[in-house]
């Protein structure tokens, strides 16, 4: 929670600091400066996804070992980015290189089952307690597989999502993700919009956003679908949203999900890409003792490649097993990926790993909450597993209304560049948190929590 009288932050001081630390920051990236220059001669943007632009220009990396990355400049920096949120293993983990290692000399491509690929479905469904998994490469790809097995299951066009969550980059989730504030609709019926051009009116009228936190208001949109003859086939959404910073479900809120959509008939889909494996073995599904329809992964799943996978309950899956849905993909369980998941999951994301990760949860909240509230600053710490942040807001963020209406954009931008000019790689973009990953220590927490300090000092001074 917010402390209850912060101090009035002085918007020029503000200012006054982000541009002296972007001003430094541009100073010690000359080389991605460079970079940048090249890079925009052949690669769009000089970036290989859109996600991956930056102004003045991005940072380029050379390397990573455990928890640190260097960029061009040879800046060392320890990494709380970590891949947007996927190398919770941290870099290079020797256990992780040794698998690769070995199958790269046993062949990385078959299309064709191999032993890895069992021993991670096996291990997933005991990690989520659903029976069957199917993979694919990436986050984008798994939730969209998901979907349309609901639909195929259900016989059902239209879907649900929480307004303002992300589910990559498909059209059909390409659907009210950050639009503008005053463009979003009354809560009770939330705008479809597309995000970005290119995605056809038709498959945006067929996503249906609701807010978050709040299953009352999810279940008159849901009757009101019905009556229109518009039933769902599933809600697709995160148990924890991870692009708000970290907002949290409310007590009661998931299990009133839960009941809403089996009453209904309508597939409950947690997207666990940036959840599962990161906040506890078993994910959202675990750590909040919800059970879904079908879990979505990704990210953490592959150690660093390219990987992603569907788990769900027999029922769900059977339209998948009777071939009336086609879940297909040349690379779906590469051999490559899944020796790097299968070493992940048994040798470095084990019960221990979990352990340490609460740990230097608990140190980075309690650390940043210590500075939050020793200066009053607007704002709060909020944490669980590998992920968390500091929310600059006066007032608790509990959805994406909220959220547009009370995050102080520039303090979370000086905030960012700060963290950069002190050996602290932060996930750029307003909505993003950490990730910590296992290779972790004390140290660099403490880091991270002595770089906010000097902030709240300098920004209150
Ligand atoms: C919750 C969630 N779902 C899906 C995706 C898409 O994953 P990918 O970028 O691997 O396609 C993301 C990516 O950030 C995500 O955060």
């Amino acid at each position: 929670m917010p402390v209850s009288s912060p101090v009035q932050l002085d918007r020029r001081r503000i200012d006054e600091l982000t541009s002296r630390e972007l001003a430094a920051l541009n100073a010690r990236t000359t080389a991605s400066e460079a970079m940048y220059a090249r890079a925009r001669q052949s690669l769009s943007g000089g970036v290989a996804s859109s996600y991956q632009e930056r102004d003045p220009w991005p940072i380029y990396l050379v390397d990573g070992e455990g928890p640190r990355v260097r960029d061009v400049d040879a800046n060392q920096y320890w990494d709380f980015h970590n891949g947007f949120g996927s190398m919770v293993q941290g870099h290079a983990h020797p256990a992780i290189v040794e698998a690769v290692r070995a199958r790269v000399a046993l062949g990385t491509h078959f299309a064709a089952v191999t032993e890895d690929t069992i021993v991670v479905a096996e291990d997933l469904k005991a990690r989520f307690g659903l029976p069957r998994w199917r993979f694919v490469n990436s986050g984008s790809e798994a939730t969209m597989d998901a979907i349309r097995i609901a639909r195929g299951l259900t016989g059902r066009d239209t879907i649900v999502k929480i307004f303002g969550s992300y589910h990559g980059h498909h059209d059909a989730v390409m659907v009210s993700i950050g639009v503008p504030y005053d463009n979003i609709g009354d809560r009770e019926n939330l705008a479809s919009l597309p995000y970005g051009a290119g995605i056809p009116a038709d498959v945006v009228a067929l996503t249906i956003p609701v807010p978050f936190n709040d299953a009352p208001a999810m279940e008159r949109r849901i009757a009101r679908l019905e009556k229109e003859g518009r039933k769902p086939a599933c809600v697709i959404m995160e148990a924890a949203m991870m692009n708000l910073g970290v907002v949290l479900p409310e007590p009661g809120y998931l299990e009133e999900v839960r009941e809403i959509t089996a009453r209904h008939g309508i597939v409950l889909i947690f997207d666990e890409v940036k959840t599962g494996l990161a906040i506890a073995a078993g994910g959202a599904t675990e750590r909040f003792g919800v059970k879904p329809d079908m879990v979505t992964l990704a990210k953490t799943l592959g150690g660093g490649l390219p990987s992603g996978a569907i788990g769900g309950t027999e029922e769900v899956m059977a339209v998948v097993e009777d071939g009336s849905v086609y879940q297909v993909g040349t690379y779906n369980g590469n051999p490559l990926a899944m020796a790097a998941a299968r070493a992940s999951l048994e040798q470095v994301l084990t019960p221990e790993a979990y352990r340490h990760l609460d740990a230097l949860n608990d140190r980075i909240v309690s650390g940043c909450e210590a500075v939050i509230e020793r200066y009053q600053l607007p704002g709060y710490a909020i944490g669980a597993g590998s992920k968390g942040c500091v929310t600059f807001s006066t007032q608790k963020i509990v959805d994406y209304e909220s959220f547009k209406a009370n995050q102080d954009i520039p303090v979370t931008e000086l905030a960012w560049l700060w963290n950069m000019n002190r050996g602290i790689y932060m996930t750029p973009g307003r909505e993003e948190e950490w990730t910590l990953s296992v290779t972790h220590t004390f140290e660099a927490i403490d880091d991270y929590v002595a770089a906010f300090e000097e902030m709240a000092s300098a920004l209150t001074a």
